[in-house]
């Protein structure tokens, strides 16, 4: 399963990149609002830094304006994915924009049948939003199992880049239905290394180090 780091805070991605831990990238309007930082600049600082897929999404919501858009950030780098939202003119955008050779991100995707319609559009990936149906009781990773059955059903490759990601246990649930692709917060791949009995079993450890008076170096 490959890990994005959803994020457009250059320093946090550096440090998971610098570990092997970043695939790909994802942004959206909200985490360019919260860097401060124009789209178009912060986006190459991403694309110089990384070398998979950096997710960067249009602001237009007609089809021809958001093709425009996707056009011109595909010229930031050779490793952007346009980011177009799951409406039909989203779909028409990332049908013309698949065509053109571009790898596109179909986002804000809350059911089967919109994932459906992706693919069918020449998506590279389709992103369902787990956290955000947790939010409003219903099951994100019922969601995720469903895409990936509808997808093998037909051999559709485009990759289930599952987001919203909340918890560890969302990470572990789809590495074990499937996903492609997670993207998360720089903060949930972090505590993915953290556990209690580590913890205690580490504190157990130093004292001992301690008490005997241990030493390699
Ligand atoms: C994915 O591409 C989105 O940027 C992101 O995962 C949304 O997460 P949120 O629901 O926590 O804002």
């Amino acid at each position: 399963m490959k890990f994005f780091v959803d994020t457009a805070e250059i320093d946090a991605i550096a440090e998971l990149n610098d570990l092997g831990m970043v695939d790909g990238v994802t942004t959206n309007p909200s985490l360019i609002k919260k860097s401060g930082r124009d789209i178009i600049e912060v986006t190459k600082e991403i694309c110089d830094l990384v070398s998979g897929p950096v997710s960067a999404e249009v602001t237009a919501t007609d089809a021809a304006t958001m093709i425009a858009e996707g056009r011109k950030l595909l010229e930031i780098a050779d490793n952007i994915a346009v980011k177009v939202p799951l409406t039909w003119d989203g779909l028409k955008a990332c049908k013309t924009l698949t065509d053109d050779g571009a790898k596109v991100n179909v986002t804000l995707c809350f059911s089967t049948n919109q994932a459906l319609l992706a693919a069918k559009a020449g998506a590279t990936f389709i992103s369902p939003f787990i956290g955000r149906l947790d939010d409003i009781h219903l099951d994100g990773m019922d969601l995720i199992e469903d895409i990936r059955t509808v997808y093998d059903n037909y051999g559709f490759e485009t990759e289930i880049l599952a987001a919203s990601i909340r918890s560890v246990n969302h990470v572990a649930d789809c590495a074990r239905i499937g996903a492609d692709v997670i993207t998360a917060p720089p903060a949930v791949i972090k505590s993915l290394a953290g556990h209690p009995l580590t913890d205690k079993g580490l504190a157990t450890f130093l004292a001992d180090i301690a008490a005997a008076g241990i030493k390699i170096l």
